[in-house]
C-alpha cells in the first residue's frame, strides 16, 4: 500500500522517515517538488504542511489534484484551532491529526482497513471502522461549528448508529479498547461516552430504537466544545477557576449553535444543554433540579462522568473502571441512585 508523504520542510520529512515503517511503502516528497509529479497508485497521503502560508496552500491544491484520489488523506497540523482543522478538511483531508503526532496513532490510521465510506450493512460490528467513521464525522462537525457552518446532522446520526451497532454486536470492552487505542482528546471522549451510553441503555432493557436516539444524543453532547479554545480544552493537568468557567460555557454554547440547525431533535438539544445538570441543582448551565432533568439526560450524565474518568490522556494514566465507578457512588444526591446502582454492570463489565 504505497503511502505518499508531502512536507514543506526537509526536517519534517526526516522525522516522518523515522516514524513510518517500510511495510507501508512510504515515498517522501518536498512540497516544492510535487508539481507535475505522476503516481501510478496512491492509497494514502500524509500532508505535513503549514497551511497558514498562502504559497503552501496554492502548491498543496496542485498536489491534491494529483493525490486527491487517495482513500486516506491525513493532514498533520500544528495549529490546534478548530478553524485550522476546517481549513484542512476544505483542502481535502479525510483525517486531521495534531503535529507532533503520536507515531502509533499515525501508523494505526495508515494501517487500518478503514471503511470511510461506511454503510450500515457493511460496518456493523467492526469497532475500528465505526470509531474511524464516527471520529471523522465528529471532526467535521466540530470544524463546521467552529467556522459557523451547518453541521451534517445525518452524518452524525450515521456515526451514532455505527457506534450503537458496534457496541451491541461486540460489547463495550472491545469498543473502549479500540477507541482509547486509536483516538484522542475530545473525539475520544465523545466516542467513549456514546459507547458507554449505548451499553447502559442495553443493560436497562431500553428498546433498540431508543438506544439509537441515546447514541445520537451522546455523540452530539459536547459539540459546544468546538467553541472552546484548544489550549484550555486540552490543557494537561488541573484547570484554574477562570479556565473552568470557560469550559463550563460549552453546554449552553452547544445549545446556542445547534438550536436553529435543521434536523436536530429537541432531545439532542436537551442533552447538549443539560448533560452537566445534577439532581440537587448544583449543575450547570440552568441549575435544574430533580424531575426537570429528563431521563435520557440522567443516563447520559452518568455515562459522561464515567467516560471522562476512564479516558486515556497523554499526560495521565487512565483510571480503572472500578475506581471510576467508586467515584460515581460517592456522588450521592447529584445522580439518580437506582441508575447508578444499575450502572454497576456496565462499569465493571459484568
Ligand atoms: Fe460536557
Ligand atoms: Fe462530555
Amino acid at each position: 500500500m504505497p503511502v505518499h508523504v508531502i512536507a514543506d520542510r526537509r526536517d519534517k520529512l526526516a522525522t516522518l522517515r523515522l516514524v513510518l515503517p517500510a511495510r507501508l511503502e512510504p515515498h517522501f516528497h518536498l512540497l516544492s517538488d510535487v508539481r507535475g509529479m505522476t503516481t501510478a497508485q496512491v492509497d494514502a497521503v500524509v500532508i505535513a504542511v503549514d497551511i497558514r502560508m498562502v504559497e503552501n496552500i496554492a502548491a498543496l491544491k496542485d498536489a491534491m489534484r494529483q493525490l486527491g484520489r487517495a482513500e486516506r488523506r491525513i493532514f498533520l497540523i500544528s495549529d490546534r484551532s478548530h478553524v485550522a482543522q476546517a481549513q484542512a478538511y476544505a483542502l481535502g483531508a479525510t483525517r486531521v491529526l495534531h503535529d507532533p503526532v503520536s507515531p502509533a496513532l499515525l501508523i494505526a490510521q495508515l494501517s487500518d482497513q478503514v471503511a470511510l465510506n461506511w454503510s450500515p450493512s457493511s460496518a456493523a460490528g467492526d469497532a475500528i471502522s465505526a470509531a474511524s467513521l464516527a471520529s471523522a464525522r465528529l471532526s467535521k462537525a466540530f470544524a463546521a461549528v467552529a467556522s459557523g457552518m451547518n453541521i451534517d446532522v445525518t452524518g452524525m446520526e450515521e456515526a451514532a448508529i455505527a457506534i450503537a451497532d458496534s457496541v451491541m454486536d461486540d460489547g463495550l470492552s472491545n469498543w473502549l479498547a479500540t477507541v482509547r487505542q486509536h483516538h484522542e482528546g475530545t473525539y475520544q471522549h465523545c466516542l467513549l461516552v456514546a459507547g458507554i451510553a449505548v451499553d447502559f441503555g442495553v443493560s436497562l432493557g431500553v428498546p433498540s430504537a431508543d438506544i439509537r436516539r441515546l447514541a445520537v444524543a451522546a455523540t452530539f453532547h459536547d459539540i459546544g466544545k468546538a467553541c472552546i479554545p484548544l489550549d484550555v480544552l486540552d490543557k494537561p493537568g488541573k484547570l484554574d477557576p477562570e479556565e473552568r468557567a470557560v469550559i463550563e460555557t460549552h453546554s449552553s454554547l452547544g445549545h446556542f449553535v445547534l438550536k436553529d440547525t435543521p434536523g436536530i431533535s429537541a432531545e439532542v438539544l436537551g442533552a447538549v444543554r443539560h448533560h452537566h445538570e445534577f439532581l440537587d441543582g448544583s449543575g450547570y448551565p440552568d441549575g435544574l433540579v430533580g424531575d426537570s432533568i429528563p431521563d435520557i439526560v440522567r443516563l447520559l450524565t452518568i455515562s459522561d462522568i464515567f467516560g471522562a474518568l476512564i479516558e486515556d490522556r497523554r499526560y495521565k494514566a487512565p483510571m480503572s473502571r472500578k475506581d471510576a465507578y467508586e467515584i460515581l457512588l460517592k456522588m450521592r444526591g447529584k445522580l439518580e441512585a437506582p441508575l447508578v446502582a444499575a450502572f454497576r454492570q456496565v462499569a465493571l463489565g459484568q
